[in-house]
């Protein structure tokens, strides 16, 4: 297991908590950004791009400008633009320009951070390419505007977004370099989740394995963020206070989790199932119904005792082909401790045959049908549309321990197409 590193030092000033993890990615990130590179941190939700960012640009003492990229984001609203009521009265003079985010940074030498890079429009991309390349920009009546030499581009996206997403262009991913981040690692999680949180101990345990076990569900596209085990914390300790309880009710720690992940989880496409049902599936597996608490965690899932491919590490990028047998998943390994109960999900590993990384067609990636009892995988589950596109496909290539990361069902490639 790779411990996080508790407490090194981040730079982070004021009194905001201290990065967990991440050391690689903030040297890098540092690094590129010292020596003049262009920027994109690429990872999931909730992975810290942003607190990333923040602490190295708080270290650095150097100033950010936001802006959230999505459909709307035109040029003139990234560079900047006439009030026209002013250019009617007093003609095209730059008084009358209001920079946007683009010209705000460039003229201060700030860094541009920019989120959401795969919803901007492409012809908004494209504005930044002579940017990238140049350092300056043309802008008409306005004229060419030069970029101070403290000017980066900091883009965040995240490779799971599949929807109102587009193609960053090949001109675009050749002027910038990557910084990839995974979701943290079982321990870090914890310690980011009692950093926010001010709780301990097994709440904060709970919730984060319950948090994590979304990520691993056959039926779940994308799984809760350590958002989510934070919100659940704070909406349990409440309740319980709320309740007069005197510890965790299981009823307390269900309403809690309905709250704080169902708007969280995406469930897999051709799925029938509610986000409550996954939930209520996997409480059963992490508290069963006649356990007075929780069934005791060690803090270990089987990524991140040792195998070499964890998907959960912050500090690696997605898992490469071969590089091991995956294990079983945390639910499965704990059911297998809790001895008695019938039911268990079976880890990724075991329910999939090896196979290769593929887009995300619902049956194609499963071997099962949605919502079909765990462990019974296998060609004869599956549609017959999807029986004869497997066909047709030949043999799954896949090699065993290709993590989800970097197979179809997490990890697009970096930079989608369109749809
Ligand atoms: N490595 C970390 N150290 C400390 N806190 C973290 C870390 N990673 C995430 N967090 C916490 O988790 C929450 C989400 O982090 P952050 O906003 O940086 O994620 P993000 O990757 O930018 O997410 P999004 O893609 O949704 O913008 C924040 O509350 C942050 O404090
Ligand atoms: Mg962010």
């Amino acid at each position: 297991m790779t411990a996080p590193e508790p407490g090194w030092p981040s730079g982070s000033l004021g009194r905001a908590p201290p990065i967990v993890g991440l050391r690689r990615e903030h040297e890098v990130l540092t690094v590129a950004l010292e020596t003049g590179r262009h920027v994109v941190i690429e990872g999931p939700p909730g992975t810290g791009k942003s607190t990333l960012l923040r602490d190295i640009a708080r270290y650095a003492g150097r100033a950010v400008v936001f802006a959230e990229g999505n459909a709307e984001l035109t040029p003139a609203r990234l560079i900047g633009q006439y009030d026209p009521a002013q250019v009617l009265a007093e003609g095209y003079v730059p008084a009358a320009f209001t920079d946007g985010p683009l010209l705000r940074a460039m003229r201060v030498g700030a860094l541009l951070y920019l989120e959401e890079f795969n919803r901007v429009p492409e012809e908004t991309l494209n504005v930044l390419i002579t940017v990238l390349a140049e350092g300056e920009i043309a802008v008409p009546r306005l004229g060419m505007v030069r970029a101070d030499a403290g000017f980066r581009l900091v883009a965040a996206m995240n490779p799971f977004d599949t929807i109102g997403t587009a193609r960053v262009s090949h001109a675009i991913a050749d002027r910038i370099c990557r910084v990839v981040l995974d979701y943290q690692d079982d321990a870090a999680e914890r310690q980011i989740t009692t950093a926010v949180t001010g709780e301990n101990g097994e709440v904060v345990n709970f919730a984060v394995t319950l948090a994590r076990a979304t990520r691993e569900h056959r039926d779940v596209r994308m799984g809760s963020s350590v958002r989510g085990a934070i919100d659940m914390v704070l909406l349990l300790t409440g309740l319980a206070r709320r309740r007069g309880e005197d510890g965790m009710a299981r009823a307390t720690a269900r309403d809690a989790a309905h709250a704080a992940l169902s708007g969280r989880i995406r469930i897999a496409d051709g799925c029938d199932r509610s986000p409550e049902s996954v939930l209520d599936e996997l409480l059963g597996l992490v508290w069963p119904e006649d356990a007075p608490t929780p069934l005791p965690s060690d803090g270990r899932t089987p990524r991140d005792s040792g195998a070499p491919d964890g998907r959960g590490k912050a500090n690696g990028l997605p898992p490469q082909a071969g590089t091991g047998q995956r294990r079983a998943s945390a639910s499965a390994v704990r059911r297998d401790r809790g001895g008695n109960h019938a039911r268990r999900t079976l880890g990724r590993a075991e329910r999939r045959p090896a196979r290769r990384g593929c887009a995300r067609g619902a049956a194609g990636r499963r071997p099962g049908r949605c919502g079909d009892p765990p462990g019974r995988p296998g060609p004869r589950h599956r549609p017959r549309a999807a029986r004869r596109r497997a066909a047709a496909r030949g043999p799954d290539l896949l090699p065993a321990g290709r993590g989800r990361a970097a197979a179809g069902p997490g990890y697009p490639p970096p930079w989608r197409g369109p749809g």
